[in-house]
């Protein structure tokens, strides 16, 4: 068990347009993330990711960066960030910055310079390429709909973007490209930054010769084969060498598409890539013919399926990161819970339990530590988010969903639903902004909100509190071995962690109805480390009211 600042923590993500403006203008901004500190002091967290503060247009709310070593004018000045950074690093918090770079945006300087000219010194920091047949190079489709080749007239040529076509992708096999990229992540490092979360980052290395990929019926478009490319693993080991490890960093790689193999690479823990991964397939197990475009719910078997495969096979190898929530997934309690007003709060409680007792370090998505939920969104122009608006465009244009439906399927899974404001108190616009919101609030602010959280010690909030508290106490939680119990239920998560003999068993109810557990012999009677409900844990069966949790601690040598 090798001990690591990076294993014992917990991060919180915020999303800084969403967590709290300073100055009315209706966007969060880095002033208002300093306002906050102390409240994130008191929820206990050690990290903060920041999705990204740079320069930015904003067609991918700062996803498509235009200088990365400028702050976004709307978040504030590199005054304001040095200021948040010494507010964090006083109150003994790390900071973690988000790393764009499978793309920049089109208004970056590379690549206004790389369009300008064939011949442009620039033009190979992109990917560029001839039309075929006079249509696009090859059948790859856009994350964000459509194909992932634009046509620029200046050059009459096609540059690839697997996002918007404001967000052209960069070509890595470059290694001018490459050197730039690390010298960058040097300045930030030399800043003080403890850490990067990197966009997308299993996406850099593209197949030779660009080949078509497979076209899913009813498609139009491949889903880009850009996954774990041939030199993905060397670009991160060579970028290692050159930055991580010359500093104490805490490293974790966005990779869509990874498998445990690939993971085992990624996050080795002999160190020469990234410290952890974020993996998808607990989030993608709820998709359809369309995609994340269905109403369809996760199933529990499923998902226990998913999680113990990534639990058991990066055991001794790598490290995993353990997420329910994020700002590209609808909110965790409406999920994989029930956000009905008799069950929000145990649901949101039982989730918690659930995800942080799992092996990995845990992250905490703005909001979800007071149990906020989706947003009841009504029309279209309700939306912000790029990916839902040209989904809604595109599916219900070629016919292949109708639009009621397609909202319905906006209003369960749009990214909207956990980028609208922070909760903080009951007053206008939930104390988030006292001028207009850039995406509306969420209605339910008046019943659910920081305030009003801090000052009940049942709330959400406060189990938060307490569930990070206690990885803080109790190594276990940290180093202890999974093992999943009662594979086959299909109201309970039940699991164990092993630490020489010292021992957990977290029992989790995922159903609306009572459940009954028969308790393991050695369970039996051991103490009660922390539970959704105020009662006794003792006796061989125990029967759980709905969405219940607790974790029975047996203690090294207790029996
Ligand atoms: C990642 C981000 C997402 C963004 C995309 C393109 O998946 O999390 O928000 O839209 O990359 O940068
Ligand atoms: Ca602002």
């Amino acid at each position: 068990m090798e001990q690591a600042w990076w294993k014992e923590a917990v991060v919180y993500q915020i999303y800084p347009r969403s967590f709290m403006d300073s100055n009315g203008d209706g966007i969060g901004d880095l002033n208002g993330i300093t306002s906050k500190l102390d409240y994130l002091k008191e929820l206990g967290v050690d990290v903060l990711w920041l999705s990204p503060v740079y320069q930015s247009p904003n067609d991918d709310n700062g996803y498509d960066i235009s200088d990365y070593r400028a702050i976004m004018e709307e978040f504030g000045t590199m005054e304001d960030f040095d200021r948040m950074l010494r507010g964090i690093h006083e109150r003994g918090m790390k900071l973690v910055m988000d790393l764009v770079v499978n793309h920049t945006s089109d208004e970056h300087a590379w690549f206004v310079e790389s369009r300008s000219a064939r011949e442009n010194p620039y033009r190979d920091y992109y990917i560029w390429r001839e039309g075929k047949d006079g249509k696009e190079p090859n059948n790859w489709g856009s994350c964000f709909s459509g194909s992932a080749w634009q046509h620029d007239e200046a050059t009459d040529m096609y540059y690839l973007h697997l996002f918007s076509k404001k967000q052209p992708d960069l070509n890595w096999d470059n290694p001018k490209v490459r050197e730039e990229v690390f010298s960058m992540m040097t300045w930030w490092c030399e800043k003080g930054i403890d850490g990067f979360r990197m966009d997308v980052i299993s996406l850099i290395s593209k197949e030779p010769g660009l080949p078509d990929g497979e076209v899913l019926p009813g498609e139009s478009y491949a889903v880009c084969p850009c996954a774990n490319g041939p030199h993905a693993h060397e670009y991160l080991q060579e970028m290692n060498r050159k930055v991580l490890s010359r500093y104490d960093l805490m490293t974790v790689g966005e990779c869509a598409g990874v498998t445990v193999e690939e993971a085992k690479k990624y996050a080795s823990l002999d160190g020469k890539e990234l410290n952890m991964v974020f993996q998808f397939e607990h989030v993608d197990l709820d998709g359809g013919k369309y995609g994340k475009w269905t109403d369809r719910r996760v199933n529990l078997r499923e998902f226990k399926q998913v999680m113990t495969s990534w639990q058991t096979g990066l055991e001794g190898k790598a490290w995993n990161s353990l997420f329910l929530g994020n700002h590209d997934q609808p909110r965790s309690v409406s999920r994989f819970g029930n956000d009905a007003p008799e069950y929000r709060e145990i649901c949101a409680k039982m989730l918690a339990t659930c995800l942080h007792m799992l092996k990995g370090t845990p992250y905490v998505y703005q909001g979800e530590e007071l149990g906020m939920k989706n947003c009841p969104f009504s029309g279209i122009e309700d939306y912000r988010d790029i990916e839902s608006i040209n989904a809604f465009r595109t599916l219900t244009g070629e016919g292949k969903i109708a639009p009621e439906d397609m909202l319905r399927y906006l209003a369960l899974r749009s990214r909207d639903n956990g980028r609208t404001p922070m909760q903080w108190d009951d007053s206008v616009n939930a104390g988030f902004s006292s001028g207009t919101p850039w995406i509306m609030v969420n209605p339910d602010y008046t019943e659910i909100n920081a305030a009003r959280e801090l000052a009940d010690p049942d709330s959400v909030f406060h189990y938060y509190r307490q569930l990070i508290a206690l990885r803080k106490q109790e190594k276990i939680i940290v180093h202890g071995v999974y093992e999943l119990l009662e594979p086959d239920s299909e109201s309970l998560y039940v699991y164990t962690r092993t630490l020489g003999e010292e021992k957990l068993l977290v029992v989790c109810s995922f159903s609306d109805k009572k459940t009954t557990i028969a308790i393991p012999e050695e369970f039996q009677n051991a103490p009660c480390l922390i539970s959704n409900r105020k009662r006794n844990y003792e006796g061989a069966e125990i029967t759980m009211e709905p969405y219940e949790a607790f974790v029975l601690h047996r203690i090294a040598g207790s029996r």
